[in-house]
């Protein structure tokens, strides 16, 4: 069974991809990883951003790899374990940049159909519903206002010690927003037969039991 994921960056989907695994021993693949990943590939190897044929060069030298764990999913690029990297600022400003290129989601959707090909899985990203698995029995599109993404980002920089100005995160997600939703390759859209999930003044736990409900009527 495939479950689509999708929505704008910090609408909650991995966390709810994640439980969703979890409750029915589903694998997780976490798209957005990926992208990043790559993204850290160019920063390492000090490839610029928009250099598309020496990211491409990168990609074919390097192996990304993914192990789901008992605490989660884990990208080892290479073989060291980048999960904590990929987070950084750095990379979140400039992951939209390197997902905007065309031969780069060629690459990257190939290896997530192959991990949907190989057992039942939970897939969150942006363009699962619409491109990557076109067929998947359960799709959801979770949103949530800007505003209330951005303080639950402000509260998860708080718990890593890290104190942002709320408007800065506010205008970094409607950044990534635009970016995402306004680029030719595969651009952030809800399926027309996802199920759109308004996450703003929901509990995790509302929304998992949501998306559970929507999970049983589908199988
Ligand atoms: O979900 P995230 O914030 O980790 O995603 C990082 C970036 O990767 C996001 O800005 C858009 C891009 N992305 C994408 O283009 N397609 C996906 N399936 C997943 C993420």
């Amino acid at each position: 069974m495939e479950i689509a994921i999708d929505g704008p960056a910090s609408a909650g989907k991995s966390t709810i991809a994640k439980l969703i695994a979890k409750q029915l021993k589903f694998i997780y693949c976490d798209t957005g990883a990926m992208y990043r990943t790559v993204t850290l590939l160019a920063k390492k190897y000090q490839i610029d951003y928009g250099n598309v044929s020496g990211i491409l060069k990168l990609m074919d030298k390097h192996t990304i790899k993914f192990n789901n764990t008992d605490h989660g999913q884990e990208v080892l690029l290479d073989d060291e374990n980048v999960s904590e990297e990929i987070r950084s600022e750095e990379i979140t400003n400039n992951v939209s940049q390197v997902s905007a290129i065309k031969e780069v989601r060629e690459k990257l959707v190939e290896m997530q159909r192959q991990l949907a090909n190989d057992s039942n899985i939970v897939m969150d990203g942006r363009d699962i519903g619409t491109t990557v698995l076109p067929d998947a029995q359960v799709k959801i599109f979770l949103i949530a206002s800007v505003a209330i993404r951005a303080k639950r980002r402000y509260d998860e920089n708080i718990t890593r010690g890290i104190k942002t100005p709320l408007k800065k995160l506010e205008d970094e997600i409607a950044a990534r927003d635009y970016k995402d939703s306004h680029r030719k390759v595969s651009p952030l859209r809800k399926a027309s037969d996802a199920v759109e999930v308004d996450t703003s003044d929901m509990t995790i736990e509302q929304v998992v039991s949501k998306v559970l409900e929507i999970v049983a009527e589908n199988k």
